[in-house]
């Protein structure tokens, strides 16, 4: 199979969808990769490097594009790429369809296979490519948000550990899956005083007890309301897969929040948690709204793309494998983790999830088995 690996276009992402190493383990197996040049270079990864893996490098994205059977990419495709949309090729990449109506739209008319990193789901529930990415902007989140709590960023001031004889920063994170529970391990080593929410009680469990130990509150409107009034830094990382983020916090709380208190919104990539979050960029990061700093960056691990390169490559090789082995059909007959993230198939959308999310119709899950043929 031919795989297609273009540079990224989306502002200041910085990560490419393979490594040198990950090209080379593809290529073992008798498959070609096409990698347009420079791709890996804001990562570190030079093309003599792809090229002494095995990756043949292409000079344009048209070239990529049009030669290739399978796009491996990290972010949703770009408007500049939507144009080279074909029957039967596949996009396998992070696709955020439920804020994108009109990419699901396109990839559906134009009977693009839509298969989603967030959507790889195993046996029990464990979603393994989203985790690594995950993870990283959990850990990120408490460094953004405590960089953004300066002064001289807009914030109240407030150093999260405190000092002697002060009381420390008051940190709330929303959420306690991959992203959320990194985030308060990083908060709690700090020396913040640490309040983790979640309406999953077995995920917060680990909190309750040294030396993990924050305060652990059952996620309600109400109870929500009630710790981000005195709170310095809100980290906001919960899921519903596919669908738009829950908005927990409306316009009437952010009210109530402290003026130079800061929100990180990390769940922004579908929507965000919060009715006043909008996504920002990596160069410009923060604004204000109601006198809370909000931080939305929707491609954070992009902030440290060498990490964030290898981590992902990591998660996606294997699928990258069973697809470039099998062929996309045979993939998804065979492979459930797999057939789990397909978004559109054939010119249907292939999620009643995404569907719900932006308005179009969907097959069931039934329907998408019966459709490719398992
Ligand atoms: N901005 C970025 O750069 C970036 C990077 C990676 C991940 N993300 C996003 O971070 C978010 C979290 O991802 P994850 O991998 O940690 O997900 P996860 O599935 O591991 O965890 C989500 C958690 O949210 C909880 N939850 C759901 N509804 C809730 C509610 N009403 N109140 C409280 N908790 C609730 C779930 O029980 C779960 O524990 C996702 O939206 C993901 O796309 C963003």
């Amino acid at each position: 199979m031919i795989i297609g690996v273009p540079r990224e276009r989306k502002a200041d992402e910085r990560r490419v969808a393979i490594t040198p190493d990950g090209v080379r383990a593809v290529t073992s197996r008798g498959h070609k990769v096409l990698i347009e040049t420079n791709a890996g270079v804001l990562s570190g990864f030079t093309d003599a490097e792809f090229k002494s893996s095995g990756a043949e490098i292409a000079q344009s994205l048209d070239e990529v594009w049009e030669k290739s059977e399978l796009l491996v990419k990290v972010k949703e495709p770009a408007p500049e790429e939507v144009k080279f949309f074909r029957k039967g090729q596949a996009v396998f990449s992070f696709l955020h369809l439920a804020v994108a109506p009109e990419l699901t739209k396109t990839m559906v008319e134009k009977g693009v296979t839509g298969l989603d990193y967030d959507l790889v789901m195993l046996e029990d529930g464990r979603l393994p490519i989203l985790e690594p990415m995950s993870i990283i902007a959990g850990k990120l989140a408490i460094q953004c948000g405590a960089f953004a709590l300066q002064a001289h960023s807009g914030g109240r001031g407030i150093l999260l550990g405190g000092v002697v004889g002060v009381r420390p920063g008051k940190v709330v994170v929303v959420g306690a899956g991959a992203a959320g529970r990194n985030a308060a391990r990083v908060a709690i080593g700090t020396g913040a005083e640490v309040t983790v929410v979640d309406v999953n009680l077995s995920r917060l469990t680990p909190f309750t007890l040294p030396p993990l130990k924050a305060r652990t509150i059952f996620s309600t409107p109400a109870a929500i309301e009630r710790e981000i009034a005195d709170a310095d830094l809100v980290v906001g990382a919960v899921l519903i897969p596919g669908a738009l983020a829950p908005k927990l916090i409306s316009r009437p709380m952010l009210g109530s929040m402290q003026k130079g208190s800061v929100i990180v919104d990390i769940c922004i990539d579908q929507g965000g948690f919060a009715e006043s979050s909008r996504p920002t960029t990596i160069s410009e990061p923060t604004y204000a709204d109601s006198g809370v700093v909000h931080y939305c960056v929707t491609n954070m691990p992009a902030l440290v793309p060498r990490t964030s390169t290898i981590a992902l490559t990591n998660a996606t090789l294997s699928y990258i494998q069973t697809i470039a082995d099998l062929g996309i059909d045979g993939a998804l007959r065979k492979n459930l983790p797999m057939l789990r993230s397909l978004t559109s198939y054939q010119g249907h959308l292939t999620n009643s999830v995404i569907g719900e999310a932006v308005g179009l119709p969907a097959l069931d899950e039934a329907g998408r088995d019966e459709l490719v043929g398992r």
